[in-house]
């Protein structure tokens, strides 16, 4: 079965463009069959990236892990001055990401890395909407591991739905994280957690 993270050298490209409005900021995104959402932005996304606008701390190193076509990390790039990195296992996902931050003049890092294989470093904020689809190991491991690759001071912002594990990944992230839930919108929850 073939899923939007699986690498498939003989899938036709189809490019399409996404608009995100963000009160008075118009940004431009080109996306492509293969990869999530690929015709609009992800309504949990968009709940995450409009909390963190609210939220979140400006002018930080941020990491976004499963980044798909760059929608989050380069839109808090564009919007909160983040200097971002972005990794997924997506081939195709990363080269529209890298496309997106030439286009939209952001100095970007972004490669390849299943989880945090290839990451190096730690940030002032981890960012993702995880791949629920890729199963509970491969989301945990995101969520629980991401403390290594945080700064002292740093945060894990995440989205999970109500009806796809959101309590339960809560109640783990509880052993190692503070957790707050800062947002409930439609079944999907906002979580940020900090280390302690
Ligand atoms: C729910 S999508 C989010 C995509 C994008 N951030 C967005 O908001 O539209 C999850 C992403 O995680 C990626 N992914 C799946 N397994 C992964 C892994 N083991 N390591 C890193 N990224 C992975 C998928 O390719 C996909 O792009």
């Amino acid at each position: 079965m073939e899923h939007y993270f699986t690498n498939n050298d003989n899938l036709r490209s189809n490019f399409r463009t996404i608009i995100y409005k963000y009160e008075d900021t118009l940004l431009e995104f080109t996306s492509d069959l293969g990869v999530f959402s690929k015709d609009k932005v992800d309504y949990g996304s968009r709940l995450l990236m409009e909390t963190y606008f609210k939220k979140g701390k400006r002018d930080v190193e941020i990491l976004d892990v499963g980044c798909g076509y760059g929608i989050i990390g380069l839109s808090l790039a564009h919007i909160m001055n983040a200097k971002p990195t972005l990794i997924d296992v997506n081939k195709r996902a990363l080269h529209l990401a890298s496309m997106n931050a030439k286009k939209m003049k952001i100095d970007a890092n972004i490669y390849e890395s299943d989880i945090y294989s290839n990451v190096s470093g730690k940030f002032d904020c981890i960012i993702t909407n995880p791949p629920i689809r890729a199963g509970k190991e491969v989301v945990m491991n995101i969520l629980l591991k991401a403390k290594e690759y945080l700064n002292s001071n740093g945060e894990l912002w995440c989205v999970i739905r109500k009806d796809q594990g959101a309590k339960s990944a809560i109640e783990k992230m509880k052993s190692i994280y503070d957790v707050d839930v800062v947002e409930k919108s439609k079944g999907f929850y906002i979580i940020v957690a900090k280390s302690y």
